[in-house]
């Protein structure tokens, strides 16, 4: 079974942009990882990345006849985007939330998301770990 992994704007640049927050390895190193943990069970990743906000919500909808699960990081959209969350409640699989820094040890305009209103769980702070994480937990959610 497929499962999204959709990334908001700047992370792109991951691995370049504020490496001391956000690490040193890419989106690339990312998605081979959550490939191999995927593989164990039983999933295939897609990863993808838009710094559009109406992107993100394209695929969204998309992921409803597409993916079993969405993992997302939205990025500074996480803050701001009403619309990724109403276009999350269309959307019926399981959804984890992941945030490559500890978004509560940061400015207070981080402490709030939208997306945690409809997220299963959130891991913040775990750094690009996270993402592996989220995806052995699709796993269990799934299974
Ligand atoms: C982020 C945290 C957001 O506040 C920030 O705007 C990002 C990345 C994270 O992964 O830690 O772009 O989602």
């Amino acid at each position: 079974r497929l499962i999204y992994i959709l990334n908001g704007p700047n992370l792109n640049l991951l691995g370049h942009r504020e490496p001391d927050i956000y690490g040193s390895d890419t989106l690339d190193d990312v998605e081979a990882m959550c490939a191999a943990v995927a593989a164990k069970a039983g999933l295939e990743v897609r990863l993808m990345q838009s710094n559009h906000e109406g992107q993100l919500i394209d695929w969204i909808h998309e992921a409803r006849a597409e993916a079993a699960g969405i993992i997302i990081n939205p990025g500074a959209y996480t803050h701001t985007s009403i619309a990724i969350l109403d276009a999350l409640n269309a959307y019926e699989g399981p959804v984890l939330e992941v945030h490559i820094s500890n978004v509560h040890k940061r400015e207070s305009f981080r402490h709030v998301s939208y997306v945690s209103l409809r997220a299963e769980g959130v891991i913040a702070g775990f750094g690009v770990e996270g993402y592996a994480l989220a995806v052995r937990r699709m796993g269990t959610l799934l299974a």
